[in-house]
Formats: C-alpha cells, structure tokens, sequence
C-alpha cells in the first residue's frame, strides 16, 4: 500500500508539474513578443523575460525526461490544475490562451495586474519547492529531488522582472486580495484536488508530449 501511494503521489505531483512547466513557457512565449513589439528597446526586459521562458522550457524536459526514464507519459491532468490558469481566469475573467497579451501589456493597469499575477505564482512556486524538498517520497528519487533543487535555484529570479517593472512604473506591489486569490488556488489544488486525483482510478495517461504541439517561437531566441 505504502509502495502504491509513493508511486501514485510522485507519478501525479511530476504530472501536475509538467503541465504547469509547459503551461509557464507557452504563456511566457506570447508575453515576450507582446513585451518586444511594446518596448523593442528595453533590451535588459526583454532579457530576463527571455530567461524566465528559456527556464521553464528547461524546466519541462527534465520533467520529460524523468517520465522517460520511468517508461510511463504524464497523467493527463488538465488546466484545473494550473495555478497560473487559475490565477488569469480569477484576475482576467478569461482563459489564458484566450487573453489578448498585446492588449494588456500596452495598458499599464492591465501589464501591473498581469505582473502580480506572474510575480505571486512564482514566489508560491518556490516556497512550494521548499516543502517538495522536506517530503519523504520526493527525497527518496533522487533525480526528482535534483529537478526541485535546480527550480529552486532558478525560481527567484522569475519574479524578478515584473517586480522591478512594478517598482520602476510606480505601481504598488500585490494587493491582499490577490495574495487571498493566490492562497484559495494553491489550497484549492492540495486539498481538494490533489487527493481526488490521488485516488481517481479513471484518470488516464497523455497519449502526446505536450511540447509535440508547440508552436515555432517567434521573437524568441533560438535554443
Ligand atoms: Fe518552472
Ligand atoms: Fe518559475
């Protein structure tokens, strides 16, 4: 039983990770053209919203990779559980893919909306990283506790950008209702759906990689 839930627990927290790594890419990609086309000139910007991507992009493979060194795909949760989407269609009242990103960036008071929103998901994320790396069945695969340790890592410097736009445009830091918003979808996901996933028989395996279906980046730089 204790060998089934460790399986279970870590096949549905990579899931839900993977998802919620592509998910940050993809959003990120179209962020960045909408940045580029609004300040072409703002080269340190544009820059460190570069990495954020290029990060998250990285992010997602070594998910992949560690599904493929399982010889399982990722469960096929959906946007339920994406905080980020959870977070825009809260903030937004509309569904990511469906947010016009030129429209918010070149209205200052919809881009610092956007910012908080990117700026609360990442700090949420590192200090979720925290806690993965103190539980006893993420330290017992150790190239899972390698992936977190290298998040970790990396997770700071995402929220630094639109921190710094924040500031630098005079647009005071996140409200307490948005905090409030950030916490209800972070204890949405770990108390009600998490468990429910955690024991729902009928949830079946991606059949594709996500990434199979990636648009070419347009403005972003090669990799
Ligand atoms: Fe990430
Ligand atoms: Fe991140």
């Amino acid at each position: 039983m204790r060998a089934w839930f460790r399986e279970r627990y870590l096949d549905l927290l990579g899931s839900i990770y993977i998802y919620n790594e592509h998910r940050g890419y993809t959003a990120i990609e179209q962020l960045l053209a909408a940045v580029q086309t609004r300040w072409p000139d703002d080269h340190p910007l544009i820059a460190k919203i570069d990495k954020h991507r290029a990060d998250e992009r990285k992010h997602y493979m070594m998910f992949r990779r560690w599904f493929e060194r399982r010889g399982v795909m990722p469960l096929a949760v959906d946007r339920t559980c994406g905080h980020i989407d959870r977070f825009v269609g809260i903030m937004f009242g509309q569904r990511i893919d469906d947010l016009d990103q030129a429209t918010v960036v070149n209205d200052d008071r919809l881009f610092a909306r956007l910012c908080r929103v990117i700026s609360l998901t990442e700090q949420r994320g590192y200090r979720q990283i925290e806690v993965l790396l103190r539980n006893p069945h993420v330290r017992s695969d150790r190239m899972l506790t390698k992936i977190f340790r290298i998040i970790e890592q990396d997770e700071p410097s995402h929220w630094a950008p639109y921190d710094g736009w924040l500031e630098a445009h005079g647009q005071r830091n996140s409200k307490w209702w948005e905090q409030l918003i950030d916490s209800y979808i972070h204890s949405e996901l770990l108390m009600l759906k998490l468990p429910v996933l955690l024991l729902s028989p009928r949830l079946r395996r991606r059949t594709r990689w996500a990434d199979e279906r990636d648009p070419r980046p347009v403005l972003a730089a090669a990799e």
